[in-house]
């Protein structure tokens, strides 16, 4: 069966960029496929966190991991630090890489501006995220499509060690999905839906309340055409909520814009955060029950053993090709 990896940091609850961009195909994909899904708090600390956040955050998205479908039967859920070949293969991928193509990586670039006093983690970010995908024969990565870059650097660096160590690694496909690979702002529609934007009314996260959602994307900023057609260039906005409605409801975008001929943004809108609250209510339901569980507690330990067995045999693999180590000893 083909192979399914993806991660989603832990640095606050998820957004539903994070969900529709990404997480959502996590669920759909673990039909057919065999999925091995991360939660990535080694990437999360390329930038600093509280500790005590970030352990809350690591428990909440793992019971949202579960709340919005993986099974754990069928998937592989665990915490990348648990499983300590990551780090050890991301520092070979690290060797594997070039100082000018990790300059070049926009995430990179985006997240150092302004900083006088940048984390070397921020810049070594890709070759980490490279080590992971590598380490399970990845053949599928679904991601949104700002990590397509990320994909592309993965492929490289698996290319260049192949060809000079022989053949250890699987050269990976990004999975972006036509719809929802980039999920915007509500309040700046040319900018990406982020966790850490300041404007409140910017992101909706999968666990907002009703009332905040319908708040949200009533405020959303739209334009003064008065008319709900899809155009991403001319009408970020509306072409925006398209998708979310789309997503959100399972209709396409041609769809909803002729059901909406003629009518006006206020409805559109009141209908928009109807679908996006009726698509996140069970997901929310599900998280309330899950989240005291001790259920959580057995799937991170068992996904860790699971993902530490295949991981290790990889990077023995690795530092064989490699000549370090002793050969044959683990
Ligand atoms: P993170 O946690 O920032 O994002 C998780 C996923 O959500 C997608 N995403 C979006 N999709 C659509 N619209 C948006 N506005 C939006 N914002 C975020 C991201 O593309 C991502 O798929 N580097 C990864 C984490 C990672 C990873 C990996 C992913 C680490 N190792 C290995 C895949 C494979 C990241 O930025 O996650």
């Amino acid at each position: 069966m083909p192979k399914i990896f993806s991660g989603v940091q832990p640095t606050s609850i998820p957004t539903l960029g994070n969900y529709l961009g990404a997480m959502k195909n996590f669920v759909t994909l673990q039909e057919g496929n065999d999925c091995i899904y991360c939660i990535v708090d080694e990437h999360a600390i390329t930038l600093p966190q509280d500790p005590v956040e970030i352990q809350k955050n690591i428990h909440n998205l793992a019971a949202l991991y579960l709340a919005i479908g993986i099974d754990p039967k069928r998937s592989i859920l665990f915490i990348q630090s648990e499983v300590p070949c990551h780090a050890q293969l991301g520092w070979i991928m690290q060797c594997v890489s070039y100082m000018g193509e990790l300059e070049r990586m926009t995430q990179y670039k985006d997240k150092s501006q302004g900083k006088n006093a940048i984390p070397a983690g921020l810049l070594t970010y890709p070759p980490l995220m490279a080590a992971d995908i590598l380490l399970y024969h990845t053949d599928l990565v679904p991601v949104g499509a700002d990590q397509k870059q990320h994909l592309e650097l993965t492929r490289d660096l698996a290319e260049r060690f192949n060809n000079k160590y022989g053949e250890v690694f699987t050269i990976p496909e990004p999975y972006i999905p036509p719809v929802g690979a980039r999920i915007m702002s509500l309040a700046e529609p040319t900018k990406k839906m982020s966790k850490s934007d300041k404007n409140k009314k910017a992101t909706i996260f999968t666990l907002d309340s009703e009332k905040d959602i319908i708040k949200k994307i009533k405020s959303a900023i739209t334009d003064d055409e008065a008319s709900i057609r899809y155009d991403r260039e001319q009408k970020p906005g509306v072409s925006n909520l398209l998708d979310i409605y789309s997503l959100c409801s399972g209709r396409s975008v041609d769809d909803l814009v002729s059901a909406y001929q003629g009518k006006g943004y206020g409805e559109f809108k009141t209908d928009v955060a109807e679908a996006v609250v009726g698509m996140l209510k069970p997901i929310q339901e599900k998280y309330n029950n899950l989240i005291e569980s001790s259920e959580l507690d057995e799937v991170l330990d068992e996904g860790a053993e699971k993902a530490y067995a295949i991981a290790r045999k990889t990077l023995k693999d690795t530092e064989q090709a490699l000549g370090i180590g002793r050969i044959n000893r683990l």
